[in-house]
């Protein structure tokens, strides 16, 4: 089931209202988001022209390597930077946002199509001259989701196929970068992202975070050593 809605706070908001009202599984969209939520406490800024929604459903710890895989297969276009933003041309096209309600997950998607952006940062389809129609992409966008979800719960092996399709849509693998942590800054190259985290060679050896806000380094950075 698809709600839509003009004008809400936040989906990912309202979709706990919904989980406390008992829904289990379904879709919000909203035109407007006034209280937008980004990752790490941020807000989204979400004009009209964006594609804002939320999907509710089980929780699965494959969501943060699945969903930035279905949205570059749904655009085609894009590289995902740790753990799933969609970068083009070194600019935010769209983010997630998964959170966990009562035993249930809520997966947040926005993509700027024709919103207008902060020209610095990020990017939309329509600054890329790409046409979209909203419905059309997130229609396109659940037939892929769904078609790969039916696949994993069948056989979980699987998950190994969409690992391996995020680390060919991956900007950061093999990159040196400083991660950002809520207590520290780590610096390191990125050899490998799976479902738990992401592993940086640093000056200490191996070291694997779950997750953390990354800026990628340009190879001849010395901070890293
Ligand atoms: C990020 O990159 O920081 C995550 C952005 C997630 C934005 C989407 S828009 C739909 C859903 N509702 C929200 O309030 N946030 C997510």
């Amino acid at each position: 089931m698809i709600i839509y809605l003009k004008k809400v706070d936040s989906t990912n908001e309202f979709s706990k209202t919904l989980i406390d009202r008992g829904y289990k599984k379904c879709v919000i969209l909203a035109d407007i988001q006034t209280k937008g939520k980004g990752r790490l406490g941020r807000c989204w800024i979400s004009n009209y022209g964006g594609l804002y929604f939320s999907i509710i459903d089980e929780p699965l710890y494959i969501y943060p390597i699945l969903i930035p895989v279905c949205i570059i297969e749904t655009l085609k276009l894009g590289r995902i930077k740790f753990p799933n933003d969609i970068i083009v041309k070194n600019k935010k096209l769209s983010g997630v946002l998964i959170e966990n309600y009562k035993n249930r997950a809520i997966i947040g998607v926005g993509i700027n199509v024709y919103n207008k952006v902060d020209l610095d940062t990020a990017i939309s389809l329509k600054d890329l001259n790409i046409h979209y129609d909203k419905v059309e992409i997130l229609k396109n966008f659940l037939n892929i989701y769904n078609k790969y979800l039916e696949k994993f719960k069948k056989k979980e092996i699987f998950k190994f196929k969409i690992l391996r399709k995020y680390k060919r849509y991956s900007c950061s693998l093999n990159k040196n970068v400083k991660l950002i942590l809520p207590n520290k800054t780590v610096f390191g190259r990125v050899v490998d992202i799976d479902f738990e985290g992401i592993t940086l060679r640093t000056k200490n050896g191996l070291e694997k975070y779950p997750t953390g806000e990354i800026v990628h380094l340009r190879d001849d950075d010395t901070s890293m050593y």
